[in-house]
């Protein structure tokens, strides 16, 4: 039986296994300990520890008048737990473009939450927020974050060579992109 909305009354939107919930001042330190955990850091690139504070304040809201970034906690319906982070970022109002990012809970790794993640916050952008181009950067070591992206319906668009640092080596950055024409169909 499927999970129902009471599952957690600020659900914005709803997934099979997951839901989007706007982000919970209240579990800021979970969301500091996926982004220092040093698995996720290394593709996520949080290079510098992340404080408590600045956790805090990358989640309140801008003083921008025009938002250029939405950001979702992950709620696990069956687990009744957040378990990442997703959104849309560098959001571009008139060309109508943006990046899109996701960050699981390493415990939840391999369990399709990122794919379920990559096509509710693209069927978002598209079908709610009218945007037209949603691009996802990844670096070439993050096998599972290209899958993701391919599972998704992404395409590789660009390649930057031995753009970022990573690992003691410099890595190429992978540029993919879905544009809305293509998610229609
Ligand atoms: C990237 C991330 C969101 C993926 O989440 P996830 O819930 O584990 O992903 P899914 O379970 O939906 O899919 C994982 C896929 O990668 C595959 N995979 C796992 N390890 C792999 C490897 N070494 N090489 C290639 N593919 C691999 C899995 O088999 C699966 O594909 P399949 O369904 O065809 O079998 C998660 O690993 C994460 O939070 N990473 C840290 C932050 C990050 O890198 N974010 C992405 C950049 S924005």
């Amino acid at each position: 039986m499927s999970e129902t909305k009471e599952d957690n009354p600020l659900a914005f939107i709803e997934g099979d296994v997951v839901s989007l919930c706007p982000t919970n001042a209240d579990n800021i330190i979970l969301y500091a300990g996926w982004m220092n955990n040093p698995e996720t850091r290394k593709y996520a690139r949080y290079e510098m520890p992340q404080t408590i504070d600045e956790v805090k304040k990358l989640f309140e809201p801008k003083k921008e008048a025009v938002k250029n970034e939405i950001f979702f906690e992950i709620w696990h319906k069956k687990e009744k737990k957040p378990v990442g982070l997703a959104g849309l970022i560098r959001i571009q109002w008139f060309t109508r473009n943006a990046h899109i990012f996701y960050l699981i809970d390493q415990k939840y790794w391999g369990q399709n939450i990122g794919t379920e993640v990559g096509k509710l916050v693209v069927d978002y952008a598209y079908k709610e927020l009218n945007l037209h181009k949603i691009t996802a950067r990844m670096f070439a070591p993050n096998k599972v974050s290209l899958r993701v992206a391919e599972k998704i319906g992404f395409k590789h668009e660009i390649t930057l060579k031995k753009e970022v640092y990573i690992d003691g080596e410099h890595v190429d950055v992978l540029e993919y992109a879905i544009f809305k024409d293509d998610w229609k169909k």
